[in-house]
């Protein structure tokens, strides 16, 4: 019933993971029930999963299925209320959280969004400052540094929040739909800058899109989950070899892959919309891209808003604060 945060000096219970060294993330048996009694929704599991160190695990499932339930377990915003999921962490704050509506700050300068963790952190005012003007130039977004982002379009702020995440050189990123709000071309263009980013520093990433093409370009491994209340079903590893750009999504290779990725998720979308009293899978689920959207999402961006990425805050009523980086 715990969330654990385990020290690079081994804790015995993330130890033996087999050659690819001990892993990062560990659930074993993960749920989530929310309320009680007749009013209580199962939202996930039990869950198990495992991600290794510099590991980049992409989760699809249908709608409502508890992905963003358990990207905030992993984050120590939300706490399991059965089994347990570990995080080895060599800092005291090892996971920063993207989110969907990028939750940035509309009062803070473009700048100051992206010092925010730094300086929570009590990274010196100087170092921040530097570290923020150097994401920001890789984001492209130098010129914007005093802007704020009410004069950024979609795109900008979504890379505010990106390179906010990744000023503080998170061991674990933790991405919730991250593109989904974004054009088409502005998705495969961040996309790559992801791929090149996280190919060249080998961060451990956690990335749930309801995009089955994002999933196959960007991950090492495709978790499929079930309808609610969420396990894995599946895992595939993408028959592609790194470093990958998104140029590999013209493959017929790719299709295939992609095919049989739909043929695990179709009747778990499908079983999905029946229980909202929907219609089967949709026509946009069928290719497999925005499956399921406009489920009632309790916990979504609204309540995602409310924390800030990079320095989670767990859920009062959850009991003691989640040992991270203990
Ligand atoms: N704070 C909450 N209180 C009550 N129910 C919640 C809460 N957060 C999530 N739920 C419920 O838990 C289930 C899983 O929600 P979650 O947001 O994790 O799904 P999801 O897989 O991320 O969905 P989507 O793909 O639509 O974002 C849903 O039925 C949702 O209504
Ligand atoms: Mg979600």
């Amino acid at each position: 019933m715990t969330v654990q945060a385990a020290t690079e000096s081994g804790d015995p219970a993330l130890a033996g993971a087999g050659p690819a060294g001990p892993p990062k993330i560990r659930a074993l048996g993960a749920e989530r029930v929310f309320g009680r009694g007749a009013k209580a929704v199962h939202a996930l599991g039990p869950l198990d999963l495992t991600v290794g160190e510099g590991e980049f695990v992409c989760v699809v499932g249908p709608s409502g299925c508890g992905k963003s339930t358990f990207l905030r377990i992993v984050a120590g915003l939300t706490r399991p209320t059965g089994g347990r999921v570990e995080v080895r962490a060599g800092s005291p704050n090892p996971a920063a959280m993207i989110f969907q509506d990028y939750g940035i700050y509309p009062w803070k300068t473009v700048e100051a969004n992206v010092r925010f963790g730094l300086d929570v952190r009590g990274v010196p005012r100087g170092e921040a400052r530097a570290r923020a003007r150097a994401w920001l130039e890789r984001m492209g977004l130098a010129e914007f540094a005093h802007a704020y982002p009410r004069q950024l379009s979609g795109g900008m702020r979504q890379r505010v929040s990106i390179a906010r995440a990744l000023a503080v050189e998170p061991e674990i990123l933790l991405m919730d739909e991250p593109f989904a709000a974004l054009d088409a071309q502005l998705r495969t263009i961040l996309q790559d800058e992801l791929l090149a980013i996280c190919q060249a520093e080998r961060r451990t990433v956690l990335f749930v899109t309801h995009s089955l093409e994002e999933a196959i370009v960007l991950g090492d491994r495709v978790v499929v989950m079930s309808a609610r209340p969420g396990r894995i079903l599946a895992e595939r590893v993408p028959p592609f070899p790194r470093p990958r750009s998104a140029e590999v999504r013209e493959s017929a290779e790719f299709a295939a892959f992609r095919g049989e990725l739909w043929a695990l998720l179709r009747g778990e979308v499908e079983a999905e919309n029946l229980a909202r009293g929907g219609p089967g899978a949709t026509p946009g689920a069928q290719s497999g891209e925005g499956s399921s959207r406009g489920a009632p999402r309790p916990g979504g961006a609204a309540d995602q808003a409310a924390a800030p990425a990079t320095q989670p805050a767990p859920e009062p009523a959850a009991g003691p604060a989640a040992p991270k980086g203990a």
